[in-house]
């Protein structure tokens, strides 16, 4: 029987051949270290977990919630916003509760897209960016990750040579995978285009929090006038380490926010309303546990650098996100980034994402998240260190068919 138009549109995990193979290498006793999928291995803190706790005793709380998320979580967003990047948003039309950010891209981009429309997205990217739209049958514009002086320049050819002209833009800075950070000025220039050229910008900024050296990312909300043309997702899955917990937000322009609010009033009853309290008492907080999160992916990024550096694999340092971006060691790249993981795993009992499930033009690296502690992350750097120093040797016949692929 052949297969649905939309699973066929849907390639198979690249993720899943590497998981596969750390299962089965598991599952003959090896010790991986898991640097693999970015889930966040930090307890959600304690206060929130007991607000949760607190409210669910209540059995008001037991029945359908709202799908927009509670007035109060709405608030609290609002006010975070507020305070973190002096945007003010008006909590009844420009602040929507998600499921996730992941559930919110994926429907705004189902609100949003008519059969065919042309969406730019960056390569490599987080794959419900390009694949959310796939799915709602958009056509993908593969574009530049990095925010650099080639990025305005790239956004005028794709708008030249799309035909229909593109709907949407996608930005998501910090970058998962290449952990790359917008300054406040480029966000300018790329609203200024979009506003010129009637373009929807949809940033994904799930990162706003986890960044190093005292530099927080900015919000494209923050340029004046981005509110006719803009909106983002933010998280509290890495925030405030509640990845299971499913609470994310899209807020902006209204337009935008009231598409997704209304598929989503036919699509969910919003979060079980007493995560939905607690995210708002974790957005009300004083931010120490956001300190505290960082400060300990930044301890974690401080060790990889410095310990995979020193067995030989040189990984620039990220100035945000919970990922290294590592370009493959040179002898291996031509492996391309699958083999390349496949081979650490069997031989290094070290599982990372192969670039290449990011996006074609991700393949020269692969992604280290950052969600073992800091003594693992030193094993990994040693078990690297020995594959690197006798694959010459073991793998005298791997290297030179590599570099004749
Ligand atoms: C860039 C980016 N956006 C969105 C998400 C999804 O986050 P959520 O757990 O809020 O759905 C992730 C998760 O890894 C991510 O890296």
């Amino acid at each position: 029987m052949e297969e649905f138009h939309k699973v066929r549109r849907l390639p198979p995990y690249v993720f899943e051949q590497v998981n596969r193979l750390k299962a089965s290498a598991r599952s003959s006793g090896a010790d991986i270290v898991d640097l693999g999928m970015g889930n966040p291995d930090l307890p959600t803190p304690q206060a929130i977990v007991d607000k949760l706790c607190d409210v669910v005793r209540d059995p008001r709380t037991h029945r359908y919630s709202a799908s927009r998320g509670i007035p109060g979580l709405r608030r609290a967003q609002a006010a975070y916003y507020a305070r973190r990047f002096g945007v003010k948003l008006n909590p009844e039309t420009q602040v929507v509760a998600t499921l996730g950010s992941k559930e919110g891209f994926a429907n705004m981009a189902q609100a949003i897209t008519a059969p065919g429309d042309v969406v730019m997205c960056p390569n490599p990217t987080y794959p419900i960016h390009a694949f959310g739209f796939i799915m709602s049958g958009g056509v993908i514009r593969s574009m530049q990750a990095e925010p650099d002086d080639g990025f305005i320049p790239a956004l005028e050819r794709a708008v030249r040579h799309s035909i229909p002209k593109p709907l949407a833009l996608i930005l998501n800075y910090p970058s998962n995978p290449t952990a790359c950070v917008a300054s406040l000025d480029f966000y300018k220039d790329v609203v200024a285009f979009a506003r010129k050229n009637d373009i929807i910008i949809l940033s994904d900024l799930a990162y706003a929090e986890i960044y190093f050296d005292g530099n927080p990312p900015p919000s494209v909300l923050q340029v004046p006038g981005a509110m006719d043309v803009a909106v983002e997702f933010t998280s509290m899955s890495k925030t405030f380490s509640m990845p299971g917990w499913r609470m994310g937000f899209a807020v902006g322009n209204e337009r935008l926010v009231a598409a997704l609010a209304r598929v989503k009033s036919y699509l969910d009853y919003g979060a079980f309303t007493p995560i939905q309290v607690a995210a708002a008492a974790a957005l009300n907080s004083d931010g120490a546990e956001i300190e505290e999160v960082r400060s300990v992916y930044h301890r974690r990024r401080d060790v990889l650098v410095e310990a995979f550096g020193r067995a030989g694999w040189h990984v620039p340092p990220p100035p945000a996100t919970m990922f290294a971006w590592a370009p493959i060691p040179e002898p291996f790249r031509p492996l391309g980034s699958l083999e390349f993981s496949k081979l650490l795993v069997e031989k290094a009992e070290v599982a990372v994402a192969p670039g290449v499930g990011f996006g074609e033009h991700g393949d020269d690296y692969v992604r280290i998240a950052l969600v073992e502690n800091e003594h693992r992350i030193r094993q990994a750097a040693r078990s690297i260190k020995r594959f690197l120093a006798t694959a010459g040797e073991t793998l005298d016949n791997v290297i030179p068919l590599a570099a004749r692929r």
